[in-house]
């Protein structure tokens, strides 16, 4: 089913015959949006069975304790609801929806807290959920806000690692997977507020990324 989705066959045919604006016209429009992308990183199944195992570690670790999920939207938004199923404890979720990129698929370095949370976290045992961690600009602002409300402990659960682009060191205790420095999307990641719906990750063919001033 998926390759049927992202064939090698039809998007490699287009993007070597098509011009920039005529591939933007066509893969960003609404009828052809799963044909951006360029490659199936990582599979339903394989996101499936690795959040399953974070689950079952996580409660090992945290029995006993009183956990708490803060999970940042948007981007952990799938990632979060399918983890805190994996975990076999009792848990409350909270949500902080942060903005670095906005509309841009380079971190603007400038991080925004759209929603704080709604839950005291102080003395609670805090996860923080993430979708991905890239520069790690966005993760060492809400570590800082958080660890400003004195939690009992904060611990880091990413989906995806991209290490190429670190540019700030945090360790991250419950990782998911190493992805390559490409720009990757689905499963809660968005280009340009799109592709959040696909069920896998998958890299975003380059042609469809605006150039970056
Ligand atoms: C993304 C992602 C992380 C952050 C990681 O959020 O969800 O929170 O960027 O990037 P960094 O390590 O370079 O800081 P984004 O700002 O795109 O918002 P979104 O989650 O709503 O898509």
């Amino acid at each position: 089913m998926l390759n049927s989705l992202a064939g090698p066959t039809i998007v490699g045919t287009l993007f070597e015959t098509a011009s920039p604006d005529d591939l933007k016209a066509q893969y960003c429009g609404v009828h052809m949006w799963r044909e951006a992308i360029q490659q199936v990183l990582i599979s339903e199944a394989e996101l499936h069975c690795r959040i399953q195992a974070l689950g079952r570690v996580i409660a090992t670790d945290y029995q006993g304790r009183e956990l708490v999920f803060v999970a940042v939207l948007k981007g952990a938004l799938m990632f979060s609801a399918d983890l805190a199923r994996a975990v076999d404890l009792p848990l409350t979720i909270d949500y902080i929806a942060l903005s670095s990129y906005g509309n841009r698929h380079v971190s603007s370095g400038q991080v925004h807290i759209l929603k704080d949370l709604s839950e005291s976290i102080t003395n609670k045992h805090v996860l923080i959920v993430e979708d991905i961690v890239d520069t790690g600009i966005s993760l060492r602002y809400l570590w800082d806000h958080l660890m400003s409300h004195h939690p009992a402990d904060l611990n880091v659960c990413a989906l995806l690692d991209k290490r190429a682009r670190r540019r700030v060191e945090l360790p991250i205790k419950y990782a998911g997977f190493d992805v390559p420095d490409a720009f990757v999307v689905g499963y809660g990641l968005d280009y340009q507020q799109r592709y959040r719906n696909l069920p896998f990750i998958g890299i975003l063919h380059p042609e469809v990324l605006t150039p970056e001033p």
